[in-house]
């Protein structure tokens, strides 16, 4: 999700004026949010709202997404009230508000977007984009081709039916080794269909997000995303949206 911050510091952020001229802004009555004048102090926005200081436009932050290869041990949150890592202090050094687009667990590995774009997360974390990631996981015992056949035409897990997925055994004997693709975002999903079969999950990396791969990129190390790479990511969360693709295990039911 966007992360929110104060009108104040979303002014200051823009470069139009320092934090305390835009506090008198405001309270001037001269700041406008989603084009309605706010004069509250500390009103919380996101990247998502139109920011405007009468007379003159906020000059909005470059939009820009980095891919970052999330190490194990570090929360996909903004800021964390217990001090622990978090994925934006691997940013330090960039000067923008950015946020990671969905979570992956803790001690999930692998690829994460971070953005400042609240347009494009919107985009990829709406379910209706059903845009496809790609999941390895170690597993304990050997996963059968009849455990993969399961999981791939769909799990009853205890928030409802998991959708149809793409399952590839890479190695299988004491422990395994899987190639799970979903395209949707519950919470622990792969971790949990697994559990479901009766497989403890060793390790879990996420190796790609739509055509979008972690390639060589090393734990705890980010990449910039191209110009071409956010435009083909939104026009494939839209084509997808818009070609409405309903799940076969939905349509089973309606
Ligand atoms: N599924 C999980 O179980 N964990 C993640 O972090 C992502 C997907």
């Amino acid at each position: 999700m966007e992360e929110k911050v104060r009108l104040q510091k979303a002014i200051a952020a823009s470069g139009v004026c320092s934090r305390r001229k835009a506090e008198t802004l405001i309270v001037e009555g001269k700041v406008k949010v989603n084009g309605v004048i706010c004069n509250k102090l500390g009103t919380l926005v996101s990247p998502l709202d139109h920011i405007e200081v009468i007379g003159e436009n906020l000059k909005e932050e470059e939009k820009v997404t980095f891919l970052f290869h999330k190490p194990l041990g570090v929360l996909s949150t903004v800021k964390d009230d217990r001090g622990r890592k978090t994925v934006i202090d691997f940013f330090k050094d960039e000067n923008y508000r950015l946020f990671p687009v969905g979570r992956l667990d803790f001690n999930t590995t692998g690829a994460l977007l971070i953005t400042n774009d609240g347009e494009l997360a919107n985009l990829i974390t709406h379910p209706s984009s059903h845009l496809e990631k790609t999941y390895i996981a170690i597993v304990e015992g050997r996963f059968t081709p009849e455990a993969a056949l399961k999981m791939e035409k769909g799990l009853f897990l205890d928030d409802g039916m998991t959708a149809p997925c793409k399952v590839k055994i890479l190695f299988s004997n004491f422990e395994s080794k899987v190639a799970i693709t979903i395209h949707e975002g519950r919470n622990r999903q792969v971790r949990r269909m697994c559990e479901h079969l009766g497989f403890k999950v060793k390790s879990l990396m996420r190796t790609s997000i739509g055509f979008i791969d972690l390639g060589t990129l090393k734990r705890g190390k980010y990449r910039k995303l191209t110009d071409i790479e956010i435009a083909t990511l939104k026009r494939l969360c839209i084509n997808n949206k818009e070609k409405n693709i309903i799940p076969d295990y939905k349509k089973k039911i309606s």
